[in-house]
């Protein structure tokens, strides 16, 4: 069957990441979340001291961007897949607040998401793939089958950030958590290179009130009215076809 390429892109905290994996895993198509991208190259500035506040030493991290090898791996225990960065697994380390607070100025540098586009675009090269972001449908894929945009308020996106790390056992406070959902809106929204925005020929998915599985439902007809594929297989029944 003709594989296409799916591209999710929204605000942050709204379930894409998790909509996305669901996704592929049951079409059997690679998942790639380009935030973790972002994330770890984030984490590497902290690493290496190129923070001075809110500022970034741009001239160190752009000498530094070449040696930055982001890679994905399935981690059998999950089921998901893991980010590394230069062949360290930082699937945690990238998903701190600490990171999350800084992660915009990272993301919001040409010269960062020049490279990291060139890296998706690589890996979606013989399609079936499922990539989410801020701008795969705008930027990274804008010949991609099928678009989504989504988007709920950012109250809810605050709440089920807040449910995921008390479930994690850490420290969280929901003011804080919806300054930063907030903040990073606008900075989103509002960057120079690749702002967020809905691609004109992608298709609007609020889930402010919607559960898991009318979501997932809404998703599989999608793919099914574009590919025609009407047998999801069974999520669990072959990870292997889906290693990144
Ligand atoms: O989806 P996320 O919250 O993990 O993304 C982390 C940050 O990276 C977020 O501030 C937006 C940015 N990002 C981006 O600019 N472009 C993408 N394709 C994905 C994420």
């Amino acid at each position: 069957m003709k594989k296409i390429t799916i591209a999710i892109d929204g605000f942050s905290s709204c379930g894409k990441s998790t909509m996305a994996k669901d996704l592929a895993r049951e079409i059997g198509y690679i998942y790639i979340d380009s935030g973790a991208m972002y994330r770890a190259v984030t984490l590497y500035c902290l690493q290496q001291g190129l923070f001075n506040e809110k500022q970034v030493d741009e001239e160190r991290l752009a000498a530094a961007i070449p040696t930055i090898q982001i890679s994905f791996k399935l981690n059998p225990q999950t089921g998901r897949p893991d980010t590394y960065l230069n062949g360290e697994n930082v699937e945690q380390r990238i998903r701190t607040m600490e990171v999350s607070s800084h992660v915009s100025i990272v993301a919001a540098l040409p010269f960062v998401r020049e490279a990291m586009v060139k890296q998706q675009q690589e890996m979606g090269k013989a399609k079936g793939i499922v990539m989410d972001g801020r701008d795969i449908g705008t930027t990274v894929f804008p010949d991609a089958e099928l678009k989504i945009f989504v988007t709920a308020s950012p109250e809810i996106r605050a709440q089920r950030r807040y449910d995921e790390l008390k479930a994690k056992g850490e420290e969280a406070d929901f003011e804080s958590i919806l300054e930063n959902v907030k903040q990073r809106d606008y900075i989103d929204q509002n960057r120079e290179t690749s702002p967020l925005r809905q691609a004109e020929d992608a298709l609007l998915l609020d889930n402010s009130h919607l559960t898991i599985a009318e979501q997932k439902e809404w998703l599989a007809s999608q793919f099914k009215r574009l590919t025609g594929f009407d047998e999801m297989p069974n999520e669990h029944k072959n990870p292997e076809t889906n290693p990144q």
